[in-house]
Formats: structure tokens, C-alpha cells, sequence
């Protein structure tokens, strides 16, 4: 494998274990604030994102590659009210979706099209993820500051259950 893909794939495995720090982050938020669905909703997210860190580790493995585990960082943000982490989160997702890419371009340049074909999933993913965190924000913007919109609100995201992404379920 090239050593810019590798590194960059190794890399990914810190990024994806970060995003799960960062949301448990929000769901610790969340959950100090009374909003235990939204709480739900992260810790479901932050399980996810432990799930890409493992594609990415599994992937690795799989063509023979060292993984190298480093530290992963302190999520030290402090919100003010409840729309902050919904934007955080956008932002974030759109920093993820910038390091894909860069992946999917260094192995488009040594011509790598097996890991082109493996991120494909993730490309598609992190549209998911931008969208549904657009969603978030737009819903909070709308019925946030009303508060029987907002416990139905927290009521929906109580009801997200974690499921195995399929590039995990398929091994
Ligand atoms: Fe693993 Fe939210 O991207």
C-alpha cells in the first residue's frame, strides 16, 4: 500500500475514535441538561463512529498493515445553550467528510482502487451525516424555544437504537 494511503487510513482510525469522545461529549451535555434523548441520540452516534474507527482498523488489517494506535484528543467544548453541540456537530461532520476526501484523493492519485472502492461507503455516509446533523439544527432552530415542541423533540431522538453498519455486519 502507498505510504500516503496508509498513513491517511491509519489517521482515520484517531479521527473516528475522536468523533466518538467529542459526541459522548454532547450526550454528557445533554444529559446534565435534562434531555435524555438527545443524550440517546449521541451515545447512539458516538457507538457509530467506535464502528468507523474499526472499518478503518479492519481494512487495514485485511491488507496486511500495521495498526498504530495514537492518543486521542481531550473534547473540550462548553456550551451555552442547547443548539450549540447541533452545530458543533455539523461543523465536525464536515471536517470528517474533508479528511474522506482527501483519502479518496490520494489513493485516486497512485491509482489505488481498492480503497477508493472501500470509502465509497463512507462517502456516501458522511452526506448521511451532514444531512441529518442540518436536521437537527433546523428542528431546534424551529421548536426549540417552545417547550412542549422541544420534549416531543427529545422524545423522537430517545427512540434512536443502535445498529451495526453494514460494512462491520457483512464480516
Ligand atoms: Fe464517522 Fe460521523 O463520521
Amino acid at each position: 500500500m502507498d505510504q500516503k494511503v496508509y498513513k491517511l487510513l491509519n489517521e482515520q482510525i484517531n479521527a473516528e475514535l475522536y468523533s466518538a469522545y467529542l459526541y459522548m461529549s454532547f450526550a454528557d451535555y445533554y444529559e446534565e441538561e435534562g434531555l435524555d434523548g438527545y443524550a440517546n441520540w449521541y451515545m447512539v452516534q458516538a457507538a457509530e463512529e467506535r464502528d468507523h474507527a474499526l472499518i478503518f482498523r479492519n481494512y487495514l488489517h485485511e491488507n496486511g498493515q500495521h495498526v498504530s494506535l495514537g492518543a486521542i484528543a481531550q473534547p473540550d467544548k462548553t456550551f451555552s445553550n442547547y443548539l450549540e453541540p447541533l452545530e458543533a456537530g455539523l461543523e465536525h461532520e464536515k471536517l470528517v467528510t474533508s479528511l474522506i476526501n482527501s483519502i479518496y484523493a490520494a489513493a485516486d492519485e497512485v491509482k489505488d482502487y481498492r480503497t477508493m472502492k472501500f470509502l465509497d461507503w463512507f462517502i456516501e455516509e458522511q452526506l448521511e451525516e451532514e444531512a441529518t446533523a442540518v436536521d437537527m439544527i433546523t428542528k431546534m432552530k424551529l421548536f426549540g424555544g417552545d417547550a412542549r415542541s422541544l420534549y416531543e423533540l427529545n422524545q423522537e431522538y430517545a427512540t434512536r437504537t443502535y445498529s451495526v453498519p453494514s460494512p462491520l455486519a457483512a464480516e
